[in-house]
């Protein structure tokens, strides 16, 4: 018995030395060690042992088993040093090689040109608001006096979601609903994005942005609007741009104006960038119409306001005298970087 005992110990750590795989130790574990391996058979021969010897030769199984166990530890060990020293080896790191270089993107002119708006009107004490891009017809509409059937719907070609529901085609309808919440006075700037049925070439777009704004207060002028947007104009194109507002028309102010800036280009005398009229549209503005004030549940005999749209591309186009709104949409790194 001892002499086979022996010899499975001597088997098992040969076989161990010359290991040099985990799944090998593993084997050997099991034939040695496991429930049919070689030792745990040794014990099951115990029956023809006398008993006075039992003890001696189960004391002998056991130690045999624990040196080979420890065995396998070490074994273990070794090899999973040697793969750690190899994988060191192979992933030598250099850090003296130049980091990669992280690349940002870039603001788009429409944002640059957007939070300088905001910029100026914030500080003059207006607040910035938002409201959604699928609108009520109502809001995009009617309670903007453009009923049912007024030309001014054709003008915009709206895209219907459905007979009540509109992808708005301006940012007017905000106007509306911040007078709705019935806290006056009112000094807000909206921005965001339009949409209308129109297609692609040089300045047009099915998607665009717009900024309104809107005063109400008591007492307030179309002197006020003058001064408001002449500030404007001088703060976002040079203290010595100056401003012209032509009669227009729009349903929900009443006067109405468009407003020109003189060509920061060339001053005004004339030059390609203005057609050579010295002068380049920038906005829609006018009083807001007592029918509007009256729809948004305001007095207009205790309060009055003027309001005013701006299309961003527009701003943007101009400011970085771009002459293709296209390239605003293509969003190319080295476009933007320009900016
Ligand atoms: N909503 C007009 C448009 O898209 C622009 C506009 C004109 C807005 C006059 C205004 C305004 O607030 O008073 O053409």
């Amino acid at each position: 018995m001892k002499d086979q005992l022996d010899k499975i110990r001597e088997d098992a750590l040969k076989q161990i030395e010359a290991s040099d795989a985990l799944e090998k130790l593993n084997e050997i574990r099991v034939a040695y060690l496991g429930k049919k391996g070689e030792l745990t058979s040794v014990l099951k021969s115990m029956k023809d042992v006398p008993p006075e010897e039992r003890p001696k030769v189960g004391q002998m199984v056991n130690d045999a088993r624990a040196i080979i166990e420890n065995r396998l530890e070490e074994a273990k060990a070794s090899l999973a040093k040697k793969a750690r020293e190899e994988q060191m080896k192979r992933e030598v790191i250099d850090v003296t090689l130049p980091a990669k270089r992280n690349n940002v993107g870039h603001s788009h002119p429409n944002t640059i040109a957007l939070e300088e708006v905001e910029r100026i009107f914030v500080g003059m004490g207006y607040e910035v608001v938002e409201g959604p891009e699928v609108e009520y017809d109502l809001y995009n509409f009617e309670k903007l006096n453009i009923p049912k059937n007024h030309p001014a719907r054709d003008e915009q070609d709206t895209f219907y979601i459905n007979d009540s529901i509109v992808l708005r085609s301006q940012t007017s309808p905000v106007q509306v609903r911040t007078m709705e919440q019935g806290k006056l006075p009112i000094r807000m700037i909206a921005p965001g994005r339009v949409f209308r049925s129109d297609e692609v070439d040089a300045t047009h777009s099915p998607s665009f942005h717009q900024i309104e704004g809107l005063v109400i207060d008591k007492n307030i002028t179309f002197a006020d609007l003058k001064g408001t947007l002449a500030e404007f104009a001088k703060e976002l194109f040079g203290p010595e741009t100056k401003v012209k507002f032509r009669p227009h028309h729009f349903p929900f102010t009443e006067p109405s104006a468009e407003v020109d800036v003189t060509c920061f280009k060339c001053g005004g005398s004339g030059c390609r960038f203005c057609k050579g009229s010295g002068w380049i549209e920038i906005l829609g503005c006018g009083m807001v119409h007592p029918n509007v004030l009256r729809m948004s549940g305001i007095d207009p005999d205790e309060y009055s306001g003027f309001a005013f749209g701006v299309g961003l591309e527009r701003i943007a186009l101009l400011k970085y005298e771009i002459d293709d709104m296209r390239l605003l949409y293509e969003n190319d790194i080295r476009f933007l970087r320009q900016f």
